[in-house]
């Protein structure tokens, strides 16, 4: 285990067990659409290749990159577009792929621009859900696990860019960030 970090949560074989299982009820709920997996970077990147990697079916792959975080623990309520789509959403059976839903800022502001952008469909997939700090209505249609009030790091979640690369999901050493202004 990594030295900053206090507790593995989701060890790499139960992440393994929920994507194969996420992918299976994608296959089955998206068979004959063709759809748009979105996936929101720079988080949800891991996830991603392994979702569509247990998803048996056409599906297209799309990237979007939008910042709320940055270098804290907390967010800032400001979402930032980094990178949009290359794809026309228009039409399109669109699936969101996020790592985490935090507050739900993040997603809310993402899911209003393409909702105007004409989807002929829109879902959200979150491998974590964090529902303790939900400040929006936002609730995911596919959820992988809830995890508790602290900050995890592992499997694409960061803490100032680092531990995207763990292949498990822990808690960081309060330490780590406890110095933060
Ligand atoms: C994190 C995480 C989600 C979002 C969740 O992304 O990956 O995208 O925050 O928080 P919210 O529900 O409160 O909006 P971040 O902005 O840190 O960017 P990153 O994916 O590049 O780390
Ligand atoms: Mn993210
Ligand atoms: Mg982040």
């Amino acid at each position: 285990m990594h030295e900053d970090i206090r507790e593995v949560l989701l060890s790499e074989a139960e992440i393994r067990n929920k994507v194969k299982e996420l992918g299976a009820q994608l296959t089955e709920d998206y068979r004959g659409h063709n759809p748009l997996c979105i996936c929101v970077l720079k988080g949800a990147a891991p996830f991603m290749s392994d979702l569509v990697r247990a998803m048996d079916t056409y599906v297209e792959m799309d990237y979007m990159a939008v910042s709320s975080y940055g270098h804290s623990t907390v967010s800032s309520g400001v979402v930032r577009i980094v990178k949009d789509l290359d794809t026309s959403v228009e039409g399109r059976h669109v699936i969101v792929v996020e790592d985490i839903i935090d507050s739900g800022l993040t997603l809310s502001y993402l899911l209003d621009l393409l909702r105007r952008r004409n989807a002929a469909s829109i879902k959200v997939v979150t491998l974590l859900d964090k529902p303790a700090r939900r400040t929006t209505g936002l609730k995911p249609d596919y959820s992988g696990f809830e995890v508790p009030d602290e900050f995890v790091v592992g499997y694409g979640l960061d803490y100032a860019e680092k531990y995207r690369n763990l292949p498990y999901i822990g808690v960081l050493k309060e330490e780590i960030y406890s110095n933060e202004g």
